[in-house]
């Protein structure tokens, strides 16, 4: 399956260039703005940067999902879509796909991560049970409390400090896990909802040692583990990077191996998969399979489409190929490394180790004279674009919500502005105009004020919220 391994230039002769191992056959203008027009555009979007019109964004770090750049033998597979209602041959392609690169016997397709969530969720979690997993993820456990289930987080604490050098900070705390299936017992555990890597985190890995060890713990007390698979290649250069056994080891060896420890897993195609729209949920048990295809007809679409174009099942599949490219992934986490490097070495506080997919920048650090009631996250991505029209994402009080029995805002110990970069789409020119648009805005810190909440959506409030100047 897997091909040899290629050394860049830069490793087969000794020296530090490195470069893209693609290039570009078309192009989109992106626009310059001025200083007058941005603070019209954040004042309108009411200081949420998904408010902002992406016509009005100069470098867009919103996320990296859904805004990856296909490839040529993407876009062709595009013109092979075959859209029968059912059973394209398109949905077979992607099924032998998701066989092959991580091992599952049973593929449900969905329209995109989130309602693979709803469907795992409603079937796997009954009312008043428990879902440990390392860090919450926001449409993850809000499917997660929507189907009666309480999250418990049971990540290890090196994943809250981020300044902790750990290397595999997405690992599960295996003795808080083991407590917590004490105090509620085995029965009351509806699975672990595992991710690798882990968002919320900072894009921080999981190891092969820690999936093992909790294989074990769960069997030991009958609870299936379900993976959130949806950044799993980047978790697999991480274990090739830094876990003992590895290095030698192709990508698509190291995802194969994780899932095997896994009952089932979720996916965002909108990330690793390199397409801009798609989802599945895949899992051995033929008994849950039949439950999840009779679910998926009422939410989805049919079993052999789940709510995607045979056109997109197609692109979907060659992506998941292009995915597990040894090449494409160092590329893709180094890019995202030397966006930190640039910031490390001016000493601005962000979350470390680098992780996979995005830069996160310590809110709290740069601004420890505004109170967490003030959102200074949300504060610190407003700034971003002030300075030079940079996207970025609040990753911190607001997106953490409320608790649903108090009221009260969760409070957090991360609060982190994300700068998610898309894959294959900037180059690092792009990266350098964002760490200098940081340095200026960090250096402009002691000035920044906060701000409050002016309008507040019932769920998921950091999609629409609004805010103004305290
Ligand atoms: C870790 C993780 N899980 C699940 C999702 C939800 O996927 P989607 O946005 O495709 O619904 C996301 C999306 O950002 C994610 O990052």
């Amino acid at each position: 399956m897997s091909k040899p391994f290629y050394k860049t230039m830069g490793q087969q002769f000794g020296r530090r260039s490195w470069a893209e191992p693609w290039k570009i056959k078309m192009v989109e203008p992106i626009h310059m703005t001025t200083r007058a027009e941005r603070e019209r555009a954040i004042v309108d979007a009411g200081y949420n940067s998904f408010l902002l019109r992406s016509e009005d964004v100069y470098i867009d770090l919103l996320t990296d999902s859904g805004t990856n750049a296909m490839s040529d033998r993407q876009w062709a597979g595009i013109m092979m879509g075959d859209e029968a209602y059912a059973g394209s041959r398109n949905f077979y392609h992607l099924e032998d796909a998701v066989r092959t690169y991580y091992g599952y016997k049973h593929l449900v397709p969905t329209h995109q991560g989130r309602g693979a969530e709803h469907l795992i969720s409603q079937a796997e979690i009954r009312d008043g049970q428990f879902v440990p997993g390392n860090m919450y993820f926001t449409t993850t456990r809000l499917h997660q409390e929507l189907a009666g289930g309480t999250f418990v987080d049971v990540i290890i604490g090196e994943a809250h400090d981020p300044a902790d050098q750990h290397p595999f900070k997405g690992d599960v705390d295996l003795e808080k896990l083991e407590r917590l299936i004490e105090e509620k017992g085995a029965e009351n555990i509806a699975y672990v909802s595992l991710a690798g890597t882990v968002n919320m985190a900072g894009g921080q890995p999981v190891s092969m040692a820690n999936a093992r060890a909790l294989r074990e713990l769960c069997n030991k007390h009958g609870i299936k583990i379900y993976l959130d698979a949806t950044r799993l290649a980047e978790n697999a250069y991480f274990i090739q990077q830094r876990e003992e056994g590895y290095a030698q080891k192709p990508i698509a060896d190291i995802v194969l191996e994780f899932c095997g420890y896994t009952d089932g897993a979720w996916m965002s195609a909108k990330k690793d998969h390199l397409v801009n729209i798609g989802g599945w949920l895949a899992v051995n048990d033929a008994e849950l399979f039949d439950r999840l295809r009779n679910l998926v007809v009422v939410y989805e679409g049919l079993h052999t489409y789940g709510g995607m174009a045979g056109r997109d099942m197609e692109a979907l599949a060659i992506g998941i190929a292009e995915s597990m490219d040894d090449d494409h992934i160092r590329a893709r986490v180094e890019q995202v490394r030397y966006l930190g490097k640039l910031l490390l070495d001016w000493e601005i506080p962000i979350v470390q180790p680098v992780g996979g997919h995005a830069i996160f920048l310590d809110a709290r650090a740069f601004y420890p004279h505004i109170p967490q009631d003030q959102f200074p996250a949300q504060v610190l991505t407003a700034e971003l674009y002030l300075d030079s029209g940079i996207r970025g994402m609040e990753r911190g009080v607001v997106s953490a919500g409320r608790d649903p029995q108090t009221g009260d805002h969760r409070y957090p110990k991360l609060e982190l502005t994300r700068l998610a970069i898309p894959r294959r789409v900037y180059t690092q020119a792009h990266m350098d105009v964002v760490a200098e648009a940081i340095k200026e805005v960090y250096e402009a810190r002691e000035k920044t004020r906060g701000l409050k909440m002016v309008y507040e959506p019932a769920q998921l409030r950091f999609f629409q919220a609004r805010f103004e100047p305290v």
